[in-house]
């Protein structure tokens, strides 16, 4: 009888069900007909869309043909490229001119592999890519920048856009380019033309190798713009890479910058005035930011981890001074004991003092973060999450950049922590 009576209770059911159906499919259409009208509609006239007159979420790719004849070239001989977002509303003469990161090559036959990748060429890049952060569109995660004009330069150099070797160089019957500068020039002519000549607003700007970039190429960037009263000023992500021996007391990153330094005949680029600082056989102290940073005009900001994890893994504990990698735990989640937390501590007083410039100089603006971490401004998380006391990173760089703050310096002074702990 039980039986019986389920079977009743369903063949009810369907009954009801056709009794009703047009009702149920007039229901079950309306959340499929929002979902698809939120998902697909276009943003330019959805009128829920956040910003309808607003900038594109997407920057697309610009190969500069025309450059190749300045000789302007990645490692592997083809023109460079960026990608560009075209800025909207208030934003329309504002510029973020930002250099990609990626590490060096340290000697010809590592570039000549280099220029085999993306990091050599511009042949392997999406026609369209999108970065969160201060390249976010959206105005709530990104209240000062959002509007921008945006360009983001593609490395390809090997040399942190600083490169000056006029003649090819050939490797293993390879013919390979160091220029680095005119790739710059090549950018800042093409932006010029559309439209950075108008500009109020210039932020120079670049993560890890092209944070470096920043100090090397910040004054130069800002006398090509001429002097059109536009604000201009550069900040660092993660560029501060320290001039020290790692734990065992060896030089690591040293020669290897005097290599790069060298190679690509960057003392024919470099800050004049960091070269009469020293004598001509440490020339290549100023491919470091350190020895930059004292002699740069332009206000300048320095974003950067006290205990930043790419140089802790290769310059203070690279490979070579830990080739088991007991250290790997310590540099990128905090979990050190008590011999690797005295040598952190003495990574972050070096680092402390290779900013003092910049704490110092009123004009320009300090974010020295303890969580590890390296480079921080792609990322809508950190850009919203990031903070030192009470000062979120986002309020932090735009207070610097409009002039907001008194006195743009936050220092965190804690031992690191896990990213993942600090949001
Ligand atoms: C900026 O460059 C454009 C394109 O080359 C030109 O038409 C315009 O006159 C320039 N504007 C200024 C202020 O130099
Ligand atoms: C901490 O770890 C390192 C690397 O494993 C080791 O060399 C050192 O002796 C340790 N120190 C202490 C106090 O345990
Ligand atoms: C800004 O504040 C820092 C400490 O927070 C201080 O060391 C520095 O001297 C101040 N800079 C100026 C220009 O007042
Ligand atoms: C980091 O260095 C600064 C400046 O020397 C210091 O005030 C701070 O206490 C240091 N932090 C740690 C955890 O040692």
């Amino acid at each position: 009888m039980a039986a019986r009576g389920s079977h009743n209770r369903i063949v009810e059911f369907w009954s009801w069900i056709r009794r009703h159906q047009l009702a149920l499919l007039g229901l079950a259409f309306i959340p499929a007909a929002a979902w698809l009208f939120i998902s697909f509609c276009l943003p330019s006239f959805c009128p829920l869309h956040d910003h309808p007159t607003g900038p594109p979420k997407y920057l697309t790719l610009r190969i500069l043909k025309d450059a190749l004849s300045t000789g302007a070239v990645c490692l592997d001989g083809t023109p460079p490229a960026y990608h560009f977002r075209k800025g909207a509303g208030s934003g329309a003469t504002r510029w973020i001119l930002f250099f990609e990161g990626g590490g060096w090559c340290y000697s010809k036959r590592e570039c000549v592999w280099r220029s085999k990748g993306g990091l050599g060429s511009s042949k392997y890049l999406s026609p369209r890519v999108t970065y969160g952060g201060m390249f976010s569109n959206k105005q709530d995660v990104n209240p000062d920048f959002y509007n921008w004009n945006v360009a983001y330069v593609h490395y390809c150099d090997g040399g942190s856009f600083a490169g000056g070797v006029d003649t090819a160089v050939v490797s293993k019957g390879k013919k390979i380019f160091f220029r680095g500068r005119r790739i710059v020039d090549a950018v800042v002519d093409d932006l010029m033309a559309s439209g950075l000549n108008k500009s109020t607003h210039v932020m120079i700007g670049g993560c890890s190798a092209g944070g470096l970039s920043t100090f090397l190429n910040c004054d130069y960037i800002r006398s090509r713009l001429g002097d059109n009263n536009a604000v201009v000023k550069c900040l660092s992500d993660a560029g501060m890479f320290l001039d020290i021996p790692d734990i065992t007391g060896t030089l690591t990153i040293q020669p290897k910058y005097e290599r790069v330094f060298n190679m690509q005949n960057i003392v024919s680029t470099v800050d004049k005035a960091c070269l009469q600082d020293r004598s001509p056989s440490s020339s290549y102290k100023c491919f470091f930011a350190q020895y930059l940073l004292p002699h740069i005009k332009t206000p300048f900001f320095v974003l950067n981890s006290n205990y930043d994890t790419w140089s802790l893994a290769n310059i203070f504990v690279p490979r070579s001074a830990d080739p088991d990698g007991d250290w790997e735990g310590c540099i990128m989640y905090s979990e050190c004991n008590s011999t690797q937390a005295q040598f952190l501590r003495a990574f972050n007083a070096s680092m402390r003092e290779a900013v003092r410039p910049a704490i110092e100089r009123q004009e320009d603006g300090v974010f020295a973060y303890s969580a590890a971490s390296h480079c921080v401004t792609h990322s809508s998380e950190f850009w919203t999450g990031l903070r030192i006391g009470d000062e979120v990173l986002r309020d932090a760089v735009g207070s610097w950049f409009l002039g907001r703050a008194q006195n743009a310096t936050w220092l965190d002074d804690k031992f690191p922590i896990d990213m993942e702990d600090t949001m």
